[in-house]
């Protein structure tokens, strides 16, 4: 029967330019340089080789080599023979070593993460890393097996169709193998085991269950998993000779979205309330293994979260695997993102038709993601939109049984023909971070709501970033501290409770992610919109708000613990909580007892240095907070720009400033001129957001209602001297 054995040791990686190094996979290039900063990590074409003997094999044995995930292009040649060519970085792919095989073998994979036109994704906001970052392994068959190279399919598929009035389940078992005379079918739950055994047509065969008193997959309540089996005989199933067997665990549940009522699962109200996650970690860049996989998913279920968005690509079939055991769905989506490349249609559907194929029988998964926010830097014209269409269509073939969404930009207009191609939608909105305020992200809904109340929509992205270093006691949007994190996130919790009608909601980001290009908020080189940071080590204050929404395991915490020195007389202190009543505790004493749900806030007057403890019954929280003179300049972000010189300087109200909001500025010709000047100055500035998305109308009108002033401060550095002489030269128009 097949022999399964890792071949990750021993392995040489050269990189041109550099001394060869032994390595063990998995492995990646950038886990160092892909994460500090400076938009600088090393993108080439670089190679892995190994030797080994002729594994032992009997005459009619074939063997096989399996790579869980190349990033981004991978070429495999056996003893100078190609055997292998995969665009993608995220799929399994196989390939047949047996015809090529001497008895000292050596191996060579050739790695490209170079930018190109025609492999997703090439222009984003996360490093792509390169490298052979997941497992390899060596397989063993007979001659006659189950199918191991198309697709990297698993060889298996399951369709359980459930009927919640019977209470039972229709399980549809197909296999595919290239040679063989019969397979027997099993599938087992905990009520036994069911047989079927179907003869081989064509190399493909199914058999079909009804499993009564079905034990539903039921989200985090019951995650309930089955196995099924296939075994490949010569014959017809009486041969005592097993030629192969494969199995999986599937899940019997029933997902739907509805456009008012929002998500359900198994017939009943289901709201999925979640986080994204990015397969990366501080350190080791994508090269992820079990521990990695095991601890983010503690975290997850510590969060209380009901679904993950695993974006924005593939993810491990070991991370599949785990939302399969923790009853966690799953958006599973493929790197189709920011850009569309006229000559990456074909890697589109590669890539789908690979992870459908791959990821079919996990029963997390509830939807294939087509897109995430490809009119950030295109035009939405009829190549865009017919290659939406054909991945649309490709996944209803492949998979009729779960529906296609797409995770729009927010200034997507909400007309665009874009959004009716999948069968639901979602927006990416971060009003109140990078624009606007925080109110209009309800608006955006509701209107979005108003006037299509029969589509599906919900909530793909929205953050903030925070660094645990930064702190104030009146917290801006842009600040960078985490007081503005936890204001943004209760005002996101508050609008997500209000609006059942949102199918799903995912904060962007469970935790922070590498983005060599960024340099924000004081850490080079990373994403920090997440409720964790990339150690994994330290839960910022927002994660416990969605604790105290999510979790049932009683906490009490207490938020600013890092923000020890406060200069105000009378200090905020707040707890999240998921119990119902918190008890303050100042140098001992019981300060103030507060009922509520989620967030206390106790207003307690400071002198000196203060022991200050929350109480829940038998839950506590203590820190130390200490009255100074002035703010601790450690938790100020110097980079953002404090245009306080204006206010000192008189300016004439009735003529321009940059105090206007961009949509007066707009009103007059010679004030528009400047704006015009001073925009296309910030594009040239901004590789990574295109002309389209900054001339977008839909973007300007969300824009209109900051101030210049804001959108300044929001740009981050720009120097003192270019605000000046920008507000100088609207000074000398007169408003009309
Ligand atoms: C976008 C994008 C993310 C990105 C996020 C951000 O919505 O989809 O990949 O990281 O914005 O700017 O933080």
């Amino acid at each position: 029967m097949r022999k399964t054995s890792l071949f990750n040791d021993g392995w040489i990686f050269e990189k041109p330019g550099f001394l060869a190094e032994a390595v063990t996979l998995p492995h990646t290039w950038n886990a160092k340089d892909g994460q500090d900063g400076g938009n600088d990590y090393w993108r080439g074409t670089a190679g892995y080789k190994k030797t080994f003997a002729r594994p032992a094999l009997s005459a009619d044995e074939r063997l096989f080599i399996e790579f869980k995930g190349v990033a981004m292009e991978a070429r495999v040649c056996l003893n100078g023979t190609e055997i292998a060519y995969h665009a993608g970085g995220y799929s399994a792919f196989r390939a047949e070593m047996t015809p090529y095989l001497q008895e000292e073998n050596l191996i060579e994979v050739s790695v490209d993460n170079s930018n190109n036109d025609r492999i997703y994704p090439q222009k984003a906001d996360f490093t792509f890393y390169g490298g052979i970052y997941r497992d390899v392994s060596l397989i063993t068959v007979k001659q006659a097996h189950f199918e191991l190279v198309k697709d990297g399919t698993p060889g298996l598929k399951v369709t359980p169709v459930v009927d919640l009035e019977k209470k039972c389940a229709e399980v549809t078992v197909e296999a595919w193998a290239n040679a063989g005379g019969s397979i027997v079918f099993e599938i087992e739950g905990e009520a036994g085991i069911l047989r079927e055994t179907a003869a081989l047509q064509d190399g493909y065969a199914k058999a079909v269950f009804t499993i009564e008193n079905v034990r539903l997959w039921d989200g985090l309540a019951d995650p309930y998993l089955y196995t099924a089996r296939a075994v490949l005989y010569a014959g017809n199933g009486a041969d005592k000779e097993a030629l192969d067997e494969i199995c999986t665990r599937f899940g019997c549940r029933v997902f739907c979205a509805d456009p008012e009522k929002g998500f359900f699962l198994n017939g009943r109200p289901y709201p999925l309330r979640g986080v994204s996650r990015h397969q990366d970690r501080y350190g080791i860049g994508n090269a992820l293994g079990m521990k990695e996989h095991c601890e983010d998913m503690q975290i997850v279920r510590e969060l209380g979260a009901n679904t993950l968005r695993l974006a924005h690509y593939q993810h491990a079939q070991e991370f599949y695997d785990l939302c399969d055991e923790n009853g966690i769905v799953v958006w599973a989506e493929i790197p189709f993102i920011t850009m569309f490349m006229q000559n990456g249609r074909q890697n589109t559907l590669t890539q789908m038709k690979e992870l459908v194929t791959q990821c079919y029988n996990h029963p997390s998964i509830a939807c294939w993601g087509l897109s995430n926010e490809i009119s950030a830097a295109s035009v939405v014209d009829e190549t865009v939109l017919e290659n939406h269409r054909e991945l649309n269509e490709l996944c209803h073939r492949l998979d009729p049984t779960r529906p296609t969404v797409m995770a729009h930009a927010f200034m997507l207009e909400i007309e665009s023909p874009l959004i009716p191609i999948a069968d639901m939608a979602s927006y990416n909105l971060y009003f109140g971070w990078y624009l606007g305020e925080l109110s209009q992200n309800e608006e955006f809904f509701d209107e979005y709501h108003a006037k299509y109340p029969d589509r599906v929509i919900g909530f793909s992205e929205y953050g903030a970033d925070a660094n645990p270093a930064f702190h104030s006691k009146d917290p801006q949007r842009g600040d960078y501290t985490e007081e503005y994190q936890c204001l943004y996130h209760e005002h996101m919790l508050k609008l997500i409770d209000e609006r059942p009608y949102l199918w799903a909601t995912h904060v962007w980001n469970l935790f922070d992610f590498a983005a060599d290009g960024r340099d924000e908020g004081g850490k080079n080189g990373q994403n920090q919109k997440g409720l964790v940071t990339m150690d994994r080590k330290l839960k910022k204050d927002a994660f416990y708000l969605y604790k105290a929404a999510w979790s049932k395991e009683p906490f009490v915490h207490l938020c600013g613990s890092r923000r020890v020195d406060r200069e105000e007389e009378v200090t905020e202190i707040k707890v999240y909580s998921n119990q119902q009543k918190v008890a303050l505790y100042v140098d001992g004493k019981l300060f103030e007892e507060k009922e509520g749900e989620r967030i206390f806030s106790f207003m307690v007057p400071i002198s000196g240095k203060h022991e200050v403890k929350a109480v829940s019954g038998g839950l506590s929280d203590t820190m130390t907070v200490v009255k100074t003179e002035k703010p601790n300049e450690d938790y100020i972000f110097n980079k953002t720009i404090v245009v306080n010189w204006f206010d000192k300087e008189d300016y004439k109200p009735e003529y321009y400033s940059i105090k206007d909001t961009m949509g007066e500025l707009q009103q007059h010709p010679e004030t528009a001129a400047i704006l015009e000047g001073m925009m296309a100055k910030m594009r040239a500035s901004r590789g990574d957001v295109a002309e389209a998305s900054v001339n977008n109308a839909n973007l300007q009108k969300m824009m209109a209602r900051m101030t210049l002033e804001s959108l300044l401060k929001q740009a981050g550095s720009v120097p003192e001297e270019a605000v000046r002489a920008l507000n100088g030269a609207l000074q000398r128009i007169k408003k009309s």
